[in-house]
């Protein structure tokens, strides 16, 4: 008998650490209606001098003033650091101008009556804005995963009124937008969506209120809105599509939330015709660890999509001074089997942004540091390198709009065309180049 007790007691536990106490929280289930009928623009940064011929689209710091104008109750970031402002050494030319518009937005929502929170990486490299926003109202939490997963918060991710959001690469640094090149997704209207994008706000705000701990369970409120199995059925700009988030690592995920890795690895598996990525570093190691170790689940993935299935695959990866050596020896392993016997269908390109003496001065800039793949049916927008620890240790988040199969009107177009098309622009311009078998050193700090 008491050993049946135990039985009882131990799987009510087991149920409790895993689920949360879901059925108490009856009100964190009944979701008030939300609107589906989304307005997204997939926007850009693009650093000074880049495509000077061609008009650039809808970019970032635009977006993120525009969702700030639109804030009328609450706005939430997540973040990694913010440097708004630059030091005076690093902002010779061009200047900081639009990252410190968006600090004094972000300044002034107090005095519209708009709560700001803010969930930012610990520690942090500079407080000078944070601080400066705490002094505007601002509540700022410092999130330290160090001792939980060993890693940092990488996510850059808004959250406005609950309805509106922004997910993508770029920090909350000056750089970011104009001088690093970038890509994220800004979503208006879409409350369904928002509030799923806010748990995972939310996940990092209570371990910032928790220093560093996770609370003993996952509060169903917590738990995901969407997934691969349940994604979103929304419209983006009219079109029908199936939506659902991903966060990294499992260590912080909440009941449901799809894992960022599983859902890279689901995407590429569903592709039939193409799969191109572009992302700043791609490395099949994980590279924190003493020695650094094979790591091979992404690799593997596309060596299958492409010599098994026939699937065209186009990795794009960046050029900068910090580019570790191993990635190109690793892409030339992949790249080999574009060779006979196999003759798989998989290009390597380096995209590299170039620089005038000025805009070499400043420090961590001139990058191509888009994250984002996408494949003959969908697209996928992350904030990771893609490298092992990235999946492991860092807080990540990712997004996957799936509008196969969707009627698109004469006027419409789908995310994946426009993500596709953008690849496309910098896969055929001169900024990219072959990898090439032979080359020794293809990256050489000389050059970049
Ligand atoms: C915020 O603005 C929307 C319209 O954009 C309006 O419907 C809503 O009532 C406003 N909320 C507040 C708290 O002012
Ligand atoms: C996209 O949607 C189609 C149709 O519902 C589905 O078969 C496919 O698995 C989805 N792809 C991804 C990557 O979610
Ligand atoms: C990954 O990305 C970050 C910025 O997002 C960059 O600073 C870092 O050097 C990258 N590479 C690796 C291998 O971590």
């Amino acid at each position: 008998m008491f050993l049946l007790w135990l039985l009882v007691l131990g799987g009510l536990g087991h149920h409790f650490w895993k689920y949360g106490l879901h059925w108490l929280e009856g009100p964190g289930l009944l979701l008030a209606p939300c609107s589906s009928d989304c307005r997204v623009q997939l926007v850009e940064s693009i650093p000074v001098g880049l495509y000077p011929a061609s008009p650039s689209g809808p970019s970032i710091v635009d977006s993120w003033l525009r969702l700030l104008d639109r804030a009328n109750s609450s706005v939430h970031i997540a973040a990694f650091y913010f440097t708004l402002q630059g030091s005076d050494e690093e902002t010779t030319d061009p200047s900081d101008s639009q990252g410190r518009k968006v600090l004094g937005r972000l300044k002034q929502l107090q005095s519209k009556g708009v709560k700001l929170q803010i969930a930012v990486n610990a520690p942090q490299t500079s407080t000078k804005d944070t601080a400066e926003l705490a002094a505007a109202g601002a509540q700022v939490r410092e999130v330290d995963l160090r001792a939980l997963t060993g890693g940092v918060l990488h996510t850059k991710l808004w959250v406005l009124d609950h309805k509106h959001f922004y997910l993508g690469s770029a920090n909350m640094d000056w750089r970011s937008l104009s001088q690093v090149k970038e890509v994220g997704l800004s979503v208006e209207d879409c409350s369904c969506l928002a509030q799923d994008a806010f748990r995972i706000f939310e996940v990092y705000w209570s371990i910032g209120a928790n220093s560093g701990s996770p609370p003993l369970f996952w509060p169903a409120r917590l738990a995901a809105l969407s997934s691969a199995d349940r994604p979103l059925q929304l419209k983006f700009n009219g079109v029908p599509a199936r939506v659902y988030l991903s966060s990294a690592p499992p260590q912080i995920s909440p009941h449901g939330r799809a894992d960022d890795l599983a859902t890279i690895l689901s995407v590429i598996d569903d592709a039939q015709k193409f799969v191109y990525i572009s992302v700043m570093d791609y490395l099949p190691l994980s590279e924190f660890t003493e020695p650094p170790r094979f790591w091979p689940a992404i690799d593997s993935d596309l060596r299958a999509a492409a010599c098994t299935r026939g699937v065209r695959v186009r990795m794009m990866v960046s050029c900068w001074e910090h580019s570790p050596a191993s990635m190109f020896t690793f892409l030339q392993s992949l790249l080999v089997l574009s060779r006979p016997p196999l003759r798989c269908n998989i290009e390597v390109k380096i995209f590299s942004v170039p620089s005038t003496p000025e805009q070499r001065k400043t420090p961590f800039a001139r990058v191509n540091h888009a994250k984002f793949m996408v494949t003959d049916r969908v697209v996928y927008i992350g904030t990771s390198n893609w490298s092992e620890n990235y999946f492991t240790h860092t807080a990540g988040a990712g997004l996957v709009v799936n509008q196969t199969g969707s009627e698109v009107g004469e006027d419409q177009q789908t995310l994946q065309s426009q993500a596709e098309e953008l690849f496309l622009r910098d896969w055929s311009s001169d900024y990219a180049s072959s990898l090439s078998m032979d080359a020794v050193d293809f990256c050489p700090p000389s050059r970049r």
